[in-house]
């Protein structure tokens, strides 16, 4: 049987995956930033997962106004690395895992959840930043240590998902994966966030109490964190802090949501800023 040991999460910010492909991570403004990241490296290398289930968004790179899924899963077997203006960022395609990805499809629709299936997309700076983040410098030849299986959420164009459906959604998933009968050993990411505002009169808002109280309920309540109205995160987290609801899918798939023990905080890390936002990062294995 599949299971879930881990659930990690962590911001995206692009200009963290620049700073790794221009070689700055080690000047003042990145240093603290990276040095966040230092246990997590060595943390994924001895918990080393055979699949990411990795929820995130894209930023009109694999989709556009043209079409916009809420929840849309990646079912392919191979993810190229986008080119969001500046050609591709210098890191490896990810490796899909299509069989588990077809046993979640198949799992989580037949429990009334209403996915798009993609076999076709390139993953943006949502995708290749918070691998970079976790993994460490890694050459476009070379290969991330697992495969993934990519879940897009929609939180760039109104109306996105709320918390609670988040929330519900990630119960599902633990209940697909753990229905796949092979014994692998599976990670889920939940990425974006934390407060951020990258327009208008209020661009630049960071909002450290709010933040720090999201990472506090996300570890102890996160039933009740998943009651969070959209708005609030709109007010409290600026307008790109509504990311934060796909934390809620990884949180949900975890163990104690599903009646079994609470998990081991490993890791927490906050930093201010990174660009204009916030960043927040959590590790937390089950209990074994
Ligand atoms: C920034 C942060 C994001 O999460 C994003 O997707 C785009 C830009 C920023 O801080 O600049
Ligand atoms: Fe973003």
């Amino acid at each position: 049987m599949a299971r879930i040991t881990a659930g990690v999460f962590t911001s995206h910010v692009p200009a963290i995956g620049a700073a790794m492909d221009l070689g700055k991570t080690q000047e003042p403004y990145w240093q603290p930033l990276f040095a966040g990241y230092e246990y997590s490296r060595q943390w994924q290398r001895d918990n080393k997962p055979d699949v990411v289930f990795l929820v995130y968004n894209d930023h009109a790179n694999a989709f556009s106004l043209d079409f916009i899924p809420t929840f849309a899963l990646g079912t392919a077997a191979h993810y190229p690395v986008a080119d969001e203006g500046w050609g591709p960022r210098p890191v490896p395609a990810a490796e899909g895992h299509a069989e588990l990805a077809a046993h979640i499809a198949q799992s989580v629709i037949q429990e009334d959840f209403d996915l798009t299936l993609v076999n076709r997309m390139p993953i943006d700076h949502g995708f290749t930043v918070p691998l970079s983040l976790m993994c460490g410098e890694t050459p476009p030849s070379g290969k991330w240590p697992f495969k993934v299986i990519p879940f897009a959420v929609n939180v760039v164009q109104y109306p996105v998902p709320s918390g609670k459906r988040c929330f519900q959604i990630g119960q599902a998933i633990r209940r697909a994966i753990e229905s796949y009968d092979e014994d692998i050993n599976v990670h889920i990411w939940g990425t974006g966030g934390m407060t951020h505002q990258l327009q208008g009169p209020r661009a630049g808002l960071i909002n450290r109490e709010w933040d720090n109280r999201f990472l506090d309920r996300l570890i102890a309540d996160p039933a009740e964190l998943a009651q969070t109205p959209h708005i609030e995160y709109v007010r409290e987290a600026g307008s790109e802090g509504i990311e934060l609801v796909m934390w809620l899918i990884a949180r949900g798939a975890m163990a104690d949501v599903a009646g079994g023990p609470a998990p081991v905080v490993k890791h927490r890390f906050y930093h201010v800023p990174a660009s204009n936002t916030a960043v927040g990062h959590l590790i937390l294995e089950e209990a074994k």
